[in-house]
């Protein structure tokens, strides 16, 4: 197969019928025809709920959603596909964990240990599995080069944190945070690891087994995949012993008056009907990721991001939040122009086809750490070029020369 650029973007209908500079990958990926006609296919000839009938057409649902499951297993290398969880996104997965597992394990004075780069996903829950047991909620912080010194990793984790739960790769300034080492350090002390792969796992290949996560989560629409479906790895042995998140249909054994005994994993942590679709889907997205292959991702990636790296690096008027050295950052880059607020940058961006995020990305305590309240972010992935980079900093002059006049006068 041919992976030129030309030929991915036109892989990618929306791209090809908007003719925008899509920047907003961080956010939610563009979906290839592939991924979309999965969808259509599975409605046009497959459609029916799995796990409930015992005709043939739910019989070969249940199959086709069963084989995702096997094939993301595969993808992380899982060692058994009912360490995979289905849920809606990163959130939820995030959710079952802080709900199932940190509700249940933690008792008073025991610690739970993030980094202030978290998303409110992986931080939020966390407040409030502390409040209702009484643990204590530390955080790692970053240093000039907004990454993760390991002094901080071992001064922060220590005996008394039973939970550490990490981004692999910051979705504000792309830091990509060394999880083998925590995971390593943290096992040492005796605590579990929750790695949030959501924005890595679009750029990077992913292996639970290497990395000795105890769970790893992320969404799949940030990785070409439908919106609506989440993925939850966590090791068989901690799973079993985990109470379920959510109550009611396919995740049971027996039910009585009373009582009720829970079905075995996978089922007890999916209950009520799935989006099947979005299942499909990210089926597709896989096989579509491992076709191009991780390899080829990089290294179309590495090239852009450089590109764009240098290109912005050479606008005086704009501050950047990332990394220093390029091998450890991916993905995303965050910016401002001096004086100027995001939402006003990429409204104008916008006015030419530009589609950047501006806010502050759902990591309002990592904002305030820095000092600023929101950021201008533009976010690849490998169907992007150094045109659009090209585009963005055209954009970004236009901005910066609307605007100037009034920075100057204060
Ligand atoms: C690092 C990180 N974690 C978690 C999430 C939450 O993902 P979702 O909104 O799909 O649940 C995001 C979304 O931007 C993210 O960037």
């Amino acid at each position: 197969m041919n992976f030129n650029m030309e030929n991915i973007k036109k892989d990618f209908p929306l791209l090809e019928e908007r003719k925008i500079t899509y920047l907003d990958n961080g956010a939610t990926t563009q979906k290839p025809i592939q991924v979309i006609k999965a969808i259509e296919e599975f409605y046009k000839k497959y459609n029916a709920n799995p796990h409930r009938g015992a005709y043939s057409l739910s019989v070969e649902a249940t199959q086709l959603y069963e084989q995702i499951r096997e094939k993301i297993a595969k993808f992380i290398n899982a060692k058994h596909s009912e360490e995979i969880i289905f849920s809606k996104n990163a959130t939820e997965s995030l959710n079952l964990i802080a709900y199932s597992y940190g509700m249940n394990n933690l008792k008073k004075d025991d610690e739970i240990v993030i980094s202030i780069m978290e998303h409110h996903s992986n931080l939020v829950p966390w407040q409030k599995v502390a409040k209702i047991t009484e643990s204590k909620l530390k955080y790692m912080y970053i240093n000039d080069n907004y990454e993760i010194p390991d002094e901080e990793i071992e001064n922060k984790i220590t005996d008394k944190t039973k939970i550490v739960s990490i981004t692999h790769v910051s979705n504000v300034l792309g830091t990509i945070n060394n999880v083998k080492k925590i995971i390593k350090y943290a096992h040492k002390k005796g605590a579990k690891v929750i790695i949030d792969a959501s924005q890595s796992i679009p750029h990077v290949k992913i292996d639970v087994q290497d990395l000795d996560a105890d769970f790893l989560i992320f969404s799949g629409h940030k990785m070409l995949a439908p919106l609506g479906v989440g993925v939850l790895y966590g090791k068989k042995e901690i799973l079993n012993n985990m109470t379920p998140f959510l109550m009611g249909g396919d995740m049971i054994e027996y039910v009585h008056e009373q009582e009720t005994t829970y079905a075995p994993l996978p089922n007890k942590f999916e209950a009520g009907t799935q989006n099947v679709e979005a299942v499909i889907g990210l089926g597709a997205a896989i096989d579509y990721i491992e076709n191009i292959g991780y390899n080829k991702i990089q290294q179309i990636e590495k090239e852009v991001i450089k590109y764009a790296r240098q290109q912005l690096a050479k606008l005086d008027y704009l501050t950047l939040y990332m990394p220093s050295n390029e091998e450890n950052h991916c993905g995303v880059i965050s910016f401002n122009i001096n004086g100027v607020h995001p939402h006003d940058v990429a409204s104008i961006l916008d006015t030419l086809g530009i589609c950047i995020r501006s806010g502050n990305h759902c990591a309002q305590p990592l904002m305030r750490y820095l000092g600023i309240d929101s950021t201008c972010r533009a976010s690849f992935y490998f169907y992007n070029t150094k045109e659009d980079v090209d585009n963005l900093v055209k954009g970004l002059d236009k901005a910066y020369n609307m605007f100037k006049k009034y920075i100057t006068k204060g």
